[in-house]
């Protein structure tokens, strides 16, 4: 598992240039949610495309644990059969999340206005994020945390044994702290009420409404507001899980900043809430196009196609699509590094309680690779270089963090010298063909230091 082996350092090279296909994993968002929703069902859900990735396979441990069975059919196809809402029976064991923030927080949500108890721990990234913005909300349903100082793993819930449904405005602009609420919601009885001022991702709220759930969502001035009738009979789905656009992000980046490159990255969800890197892209001047547009479940669907752009403008990212890239930003400041001009990200508080501090470990990188950057609490700036002006030659942090490794990992395909990360195996939460699936493209990255 990342972060408890040796460290697998990597570094990445110039290559001739990329091309193919790049087939990335399942959606991780959807890959929790289709577990955990399984498991609160009454039946058998079939799921096809599961990321099988160290946090989605953390989940799937913690469904077991919680009661549910949960079967790996082969080929990426799993069978879940769940225990009902409110089903949830006392795990025997603590329950480790691994590196997953999802995972972890959409799990408390879901065990919290049961009455049962269950602690929860992680590996040190995960151990140090905060776990208050979820149990605030759960301790209006009636649930007890006990953790350590501010709020962090190992932690115990205590279930609530008469939940009460609640109406809670989310401070944060975070789908976790959303769907944490939702899902508590689900075992109390009446309405709970959701608001949140800016919209996040929105998968929890399909995929209930998919499971059968009464669920509505209006948008109002004051936000979107999200009111869930407690205590349904969940349905069992046959799920097909969309590949991951958060993945998709790294190939699409790689093949714009390597020259000659023309890769095509098959059936991308487009849902707004999770696109805004690629509109960001083509506002940069990026040479990406969407092809085959479609609708798939419900949800706009496209094959993207990314080649290599010379002309890349640097661009102030509006901070309200913040939410719809979030987990973007450190592979667009690799880009913005070789773009002309500044590229602005303001808005972007949220980046600092990521895996890592997403803006602190990045701006390091890159000012030891020779980019400038400027930061803030909630902002930051990379003034590009251009093409053929990022030195690069050097090793980086990724501080168990997948998608700082590897974004560095593509930002060695153009320095001039090439860049190492000090510990590659975080990549396995998330996407653990990616090394695979670069080579097969044509990328020079290799196992070991410069
Ligand atoms: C996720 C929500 C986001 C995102 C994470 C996945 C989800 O976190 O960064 O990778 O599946 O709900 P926040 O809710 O903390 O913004």
């Amino acid at each position: 598992m990342s972060g408890h082996g040796a460290p697998v350092p990597m570094t990445s090279r110039k290559c001739a240039m990329l091309k193919g296909v790049a087939n990335v994993p399942g959606d991780k968002s959807i890959s929790h949610r289709s577990l955990i929703l399984g498991a609160l069902s009454v039946g058998e859900t079939r799921i096809l495309g599961l990321l099988e990735g160290e946090d989605v396979i953390d989940t799937a441990k913690a469904m077991r644990a919680f009661g549910a069975e949960v079967e790996d059919l082969g080929g990426g196809e799993w069978r879940v059969h769940g225990v009902g809402v409110g089903g949830f029976a006392e795990p025997s064991q603590v329950i480790d999340c691994g590196n997953s923030g999802t995972g972890v927080r959409l799990i408390m949500g879901t065990m919290a206005t049961s009455p049962i108890t269950a602690t929860f721990t992680g590996d040190a990234s995960l151990c140090s994020r905060p776990m208050g913005r979820v149990t605030d909300p759960l301790a209006l349903f009636g649930a007890r945390a006990y953790g350590r100082t501010g709020g962090r793993l190992p932690m115990t819930i205590v279930g609530a044994k008469d939940p009460v449904p609640v109406t809670y405005t989310v401070p944060v602009p975070s789908a976790q702290v959303k769907s944490a609420v939702l899902l508590a919601g689900l075992n109390a009885p009446g309405k709970t009420v959701v608001i949140e001022k800016e919209a996040t991702r929105d998968h929890t709220e399909r995929m209930l409404a998919g499971f059968g759930a009464e669920i509505v969502v209006e948008n109002t001035p004051e936000g979107r507001v999200i009111t869930l009738t407690g205590q349904p009979e969940l349905k069992p789905q046959d799920i097909v899980v969309p590949r991951d656009p958060s993945s998709a992000a790294f190939p699409v980046c790689a093949a714009i900043i390597t020259e000659g490159s023309d890769v095509l990255v098959p059936n991308i969800g487009l849902n707004p809430t999770r696109a805004g890197l690629f509109t960001t892209l083509r506002e940069m001047g990026a040479d990406l196009s969407y092809e085959n547009l479609r609708e798939e479940g419900g949800e706009p669907v496209a094959d993207l196609r990314a080649r290599y752009s010379p002309d890349l403008k640097g661009i102030a990212v509006p901070p309200e699509r913040a939410a719809s890239m979030i987990d973007e930003y450190p592979v667009l400041s690799v880009v913005a590094s070789f773009a002309e001009g500044k590229t602005e990200m303001r808005g972007v508080k949220e980046l600092r309680v990521k895996e890592s501090d997403r803006i602190d470990a990045m701006a390091m990188g890159l000012r030891a690779a020779g980019v400038t950057v400027d930061e803030g609490e909630d902002w930051w700036i990379v003034e590009g270089r251009g093409f053929g002006n990022v030195p690069g030659g050097v090793t980086v942090e990724s501080r168990l963090d997948h998608r700082i490794a590897m974004s560095f990992l593509v930002m060695g395909m153009a320095t001039e010298k090439p860049m190492t990360v000090d510990d590659a195996s975080p990549i396995a939460t998330s996407f653990p063909i990616f090394e695979g699936l670069m080579a097969s493209l044509g990328s020079a990255i290799t196992r070991g230091n410069r």
